[in-house]
Parts: structure tokens; sequence; C-alpha cells
């Protein structure tokens, strides 16, 4: 199935050095997916959710194919990697199963992540420091079959250490602290989640300069910009508040407002 390789297009070669330093945005369509799934109909498709993002501005999609198939299926990622334009970020869980289907697929980016089948979402950054031989052979795996890896990750030394040794290709820092803070008004939390990620992005580039490091979860137009402006940011992947604000805004103003949030 290589026909579905992701070939990256010149202007995205680009953009991955990021000359600019500016983070960039990946935006999770899984939303998209989630509503179609509450009616069991073919609308709203994720697929054609995902080109008008590129069109206004994202720089990557990023898809969940979880265990339960609650939102994204696999007809989606097949399809979505024969039309992006950008580059698809494909988040699953180290199964077997999994795997075949990267490995057929070939997304640029699989992003390891930890599931669990009652949560709403993806509760805590990956164990890597407690499966790192198991997650060794995982990450170098996927990238025999030339795909590149990222580890979503908790902003914590250990881990970061455990992402290194695992010879990962980036780490994603979990910001969902940051934010839950945030949304409780916990304005001293906010001020120490932040310093953790800032000084998580510290370490990891310390470790190894050529890791590359996003960050994302529970990000929004209102508490963005702080990570944003971390140095050494790579990527911001954001969801649920993007596909939110699609709803009053459509969905290429609401990749533009976040882009702006991120950059002002
Ligand atoms: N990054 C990872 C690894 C995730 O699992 C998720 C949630 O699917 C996100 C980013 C996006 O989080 P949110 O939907 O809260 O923006």
């Amino acid at each position: 199935m290589t026909d579905t390789a992701q070939i990256l297009p010149t202007t995205l070669e680009k953009n991955s050095d990021n000359i600019s330093k500016k983070p960039l945005l990946g935006v999770n369509v899984d939303h998209v997916a989630t509503l179609r799934q509450a009616r069991g109909v073919s609308y709203p498709s994720p697929l054609a959710a995902a080109l008008l993002c590129e069109k206004a501005g994202a720089d990557g999609i990023t898809i969940h194919l979880r265990e339960d198939r609650r939102h994204i299926q696999d007809a989606d990622v097949y399809e979505m990697a024969g039309q992006l334009t950008t580059r698809m970020n494909l988040e699953m869980a180290a199964t077997t199963e999994m795997l075949e289907i990267a490995c057929q697929v070939k997304p640029y980016w699989v992003c390891l992540v930890p599931e669990k089948r009652a949560e709403l979402t993806t509760e805590g950054g990956l164990d890597v420091a407690g499966q790192l031989a198991s997650l060794t052979d995982y990450v170098s795996k996927l990238q025999a079959a030339g795909i590149k890896v990222s580890l979503f990750i908790d902003p914590d030394d250990k881990q970061i250490t455990a992402a290194v040794n695992c010879g990962a290709d980036a780490i994603e820092l979990h910001t969902g602290s940051y934010a839950e803070a945030g949304l409780e008004d916990n304005i001293e939390q906010v001020s120490i989640e932040l310093e953790r990620i800032k000084n998580a992005v510290i370490t990891a580039k310390r470790m190894d300069s050529k890791l590359l490091v996003n960050a994302g979860h529970g990000l929004t137009r209102d508490n963005v910009n702080a990570i944003a402006q971390i140095d050494g940011i790579y990527e911001l992947n954001i969801g649920h508040a993007l596909i939110a604000d699609a709803l009053f805004m459509g969905i290429e103003q609401a990749v533009i407002t976040m882009k702006t949030a991120m950059h002002r």
C-alpha cells in the first residue's frame, strides 16, 4: 500500500524546517468524526474538515485511531493519507494492530499515546520509562517503515530521558494540567505548570538538540499563547477547542484565529 504513503510537498519541507521558529499548528479533527459517529451517518466528513484546515494554514493534521473506533474510523485514515497536502500525525496506542495499520498507511508522523477504553480523552502521558525495552523495539519498527515517531509524555525528566533513550524523533508534552489549572482559575497552579513545561523543553533540548518538542492537550485560543512563546517548541496539536470554535466561526476562521493567538 505504498501508494498511500505520505509524500511531502516542497512547500511543506520548507515549513518543516520551521525557519521562523514560530510553532507550527497541527489540527486534530477527531471531533468532526465524533459528530458523525453520534448519528452513524456519513457527515460531517473529517477529510473535508482537514482539507479546509490545510487551506486556512494548518501545518499538519492529527487523527487518533482509537482501539474502540469511537470517532476516527480505519477508512478515514486511508482516505486522508491519500489526500492531505501537509502531514498526517497518526495518534495511536502501541499495539500490534496499530503497528500493522501504520506500516500500511505510512503517515509522516505516528504519535504513541496511552489509551484507556473508559477515558473521555487521553488522560496522561505515556509511561515510556516503565516500558523502555518494548517501546524501543516498537519505535524502531515504525522508523524502519519510514515513519517519524513522537511520544506523548508528561513534562517529567524521567519520561524525557526515557523518550530520548527510546530513539524517538520527537516528544509531545502533555499540557492538560496547565489547561485544567486555567479552567479552575488557579493562577498560581497555571504558572507552576507553565514552568514545568518550560523546564521540560530545556531538558529535552539539552539531552538531544535534534529532538523535536511538540505540545498539546486542552489548548485554546485563550491559553495557547504562553505555550507558543516557549523557545524550542516545534508544533502544537489542538483539537477540541478549535473544533468548538468552528461551530461558531467556521473551521477556516477557527484555524486562522488559533494561529493568530499563537503568534501574537
Ligand atoms: N495531543 C494528543 C497526543 C492528544 O491525545 C490530544 C487529544 O486527542 C491532543 C493533542 C489534542 O487535545 P485537545 O483535543 O484537548 O486539543
